[in-house]
């Protein structure tokens, strides 16, 4: 899919398939469709007042309306006019490409760019657009007997004003990229589990290597990872026959200045399929624990969208990768092991096997001496009561950093929501055998999660995104989301060093 701007100066002569406009909910036209109306001689408005009433998310398509080139024209609704914001916008865009994927529509124009926004300059505009774009057009089709055809438009125009030309490129081209990052995000979580292995997320890791110069991928096995004594993630591992998989995917910019910031380390969750272990989950919806390793799908499709943008900041992912089953080589609850940091853990739980893995990739991230480590999870089922499926749940010490991630959701319209991580709940932590307990009991269960990971992160600014309600649907909809990556992408185009 191409994406492109024009500043052509009459939008009636313009030759695609499909030329897009805003109509509000109180009738108003957008700029661009009032010069439409004029050039059809009132059409345009006869036609929207009685059969369209604007609301987000409608369409109405105008077939040759006399007097303009284009085939035809879409209203898009926009609402009240006091309320249009970002996600007017792109509600409206995935109404455009309903319409354009429907159709076979091959050229498409929108005129909704030139729109101001109060929440979304015109980079953050023509980002969200081409992500959109992007994230609309994606089918699942991996393990069906037929392939689908392919489900996409060529190109996709801008007409903005000249003054606005140069930054809608910009915007286009990273939320095309911030798109096929979420895209292939959502991919590997789709996977099944006997497809999306440990060992598949490390080929994955290697064929991004092999596609983009500036990522080195590391892909350590079982041997490696027993050399390094990561006692936590390996009892977790060694409940499966599917060999675990370190990862580290490492991005290292062109520019030789950009190399002397420190580097930002992502880390992401890669249960592959989370049975949990001893402590056995219910069957119901069980096959659901699939996208357990939705946070090192984050990861990589997050680099991917680093090195296709060529960002002036090293970036490092890491994931650590296994299984959580039940078996006679399974850890056990009350198994006490030692973690890569030294510090040992009282198993009371074997479902909760996300810390037990993460633990020792934080500590791992300590050697690359990070300007700011996060890491994604799908961690808790209690974030998911906390939360639903709207925000993920943020928790760090750092309020910095936590307005910087915060502000980055609402951009991205990504959101998170902050939660306490005060000491007063590592108490809940505490255990009769070995340093720390891997569980703190019911209460506060998103909280004490986020505890026990902070316990090995003194060495760096930290923070923990818990996806577990916002990574994938559940029900008709079912299907992973790639978040946070738009949010992670946001973030890391507004931290580039100056
Ligand atoms: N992967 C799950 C968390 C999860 C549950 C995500 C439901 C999405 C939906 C995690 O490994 C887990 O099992 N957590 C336990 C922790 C508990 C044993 C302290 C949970 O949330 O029940
Ligand atoms: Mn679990
Ligand atoms: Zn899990």
């Amino acid at each position: 899919m191409k994406f492109s701007t024009t500043t052509a100066s009459s939008l009636a002569a313009l030759k695609t398939q499909v030329l897009a406009a805003g109509v509000f909910s109180d009738g108003t036209l957008s700029a661009a469709a009032e010069a439409l109306d004029a050039a059809c001689g009132g059409t345009l408005r006869r036609i929207a007042k009685a059969d369209f009433d604007g609301a987000v998310g409608q369409s109405l398509t105008l077939h040759k309306p006399e007097g303009i080139t284009a085939d035809k024209v879409i209203l898009l609704g926009l609402g009240r006019p006091d309320a249009y914001q970002a996600s007017t916008l792109v509600r409206a865009h995935q109404a455009l490409a309903k319409v354009c994927l429907s159709t076979n529509a091959q050229s498409a124009i929108s005129t909704l760019c030139a729109l101001p926004c109060p929440d979304a300059d015109a980079t953050q505009r023509a980002r969200l657009i081409a992500r959109t774009a992007m994230t609309e057009s994606y089918q699942y089709d991996h393990t069906l007997s037929t392939r689908k055809p392919s489900r996409t438009w060529n190109t996709l125009t801008l007409h903005v004003p000249r003054a606005q030309a140069a930054n809608t490129r910009t915007g286009l081209d990273q939320g095309a990229a911030i798109g096929k990052g979420t895209n292939f995000a959502r991919l590997l979580g789709d996977l099944p589990a006997n497809v999306c292995t440990p060992t598949y997320l490390g080929q994955a890791a290697k064929a991004l290597a092999r596609e983009f110069k500036t990522l080195k991928a590391e892909v350590l096995d079982q041997k490696k990872i027993e050399a390094l004594k990561m006692g936590s993630f390996l009892s977790v591992a060694k409940g499966s026959a599917e060999p675990p998989a370190f990862i580290v995917l490492r991005y290292t910019p062109d520019a030789a200045a950009a190399r002397k910031t420190k580097p930002i380390v992502l880390v992401g969750k890669g249960v592959t399929f989370d049975a949990g272990g001893i402590s056995i989950k219910p069957a119901a919806a069980m096959d659901e624990m699939k996208y357990d390793m939705c946070g090192a799908a984050s990861v990589l499709g997050t680099l991917r969208a680093v090195a296709e943008l060529n960002l002036p900041r090293e970036v490092i992912g890491i994931i650590p990768s296994c299984e959580n089953l039940p078996s006679g080589t399974a850890n056990k609850p009350g198994d006490v092991v030692t973690s890569l940091s030294g510090k040992t853990i009282e198993i009371l739980n074997t479902d909760a096997e996300g810390r037990l893995i993460l633990c020792d990739a934080l500590t791992y991230a300590e050697r690359f001496k990070p300007a700011v480590v996060i890491d994604m999870a799908t961690l808790t089922g209690a974030c998911v009561v906390a939360l639903g499926h709207v925000n993920s749940g943020l928790f760090t010490q750092d309020d910095t950093l936590a307005a910087e991630l915060l502000a980055a959701g609402r951009e991205a319209l990504d959101p998170a929501w902050r939660l306490p991580l005060e000491d007063d709940y590592q108490e809940l932590l505490k255990s009769n055998f070995a340093d720390t307990a891997n569980i703190g009991g019911r209460p506060a269960g998103a909280i004490t999660a986020a505890c026990f990971l902070s316990r090995f992160t003194p060495l760096y600014r930290w923070a923990h995104l818990d996806i577990a309600g916002t990574a994938w649907r559940s029900g008709s909809q079912k299907g992973a989301t790639g978040r946070p990556v738009p949010l992670l992408m946001q973030y890391l185009l507004e931290h580039l060093p100056a």
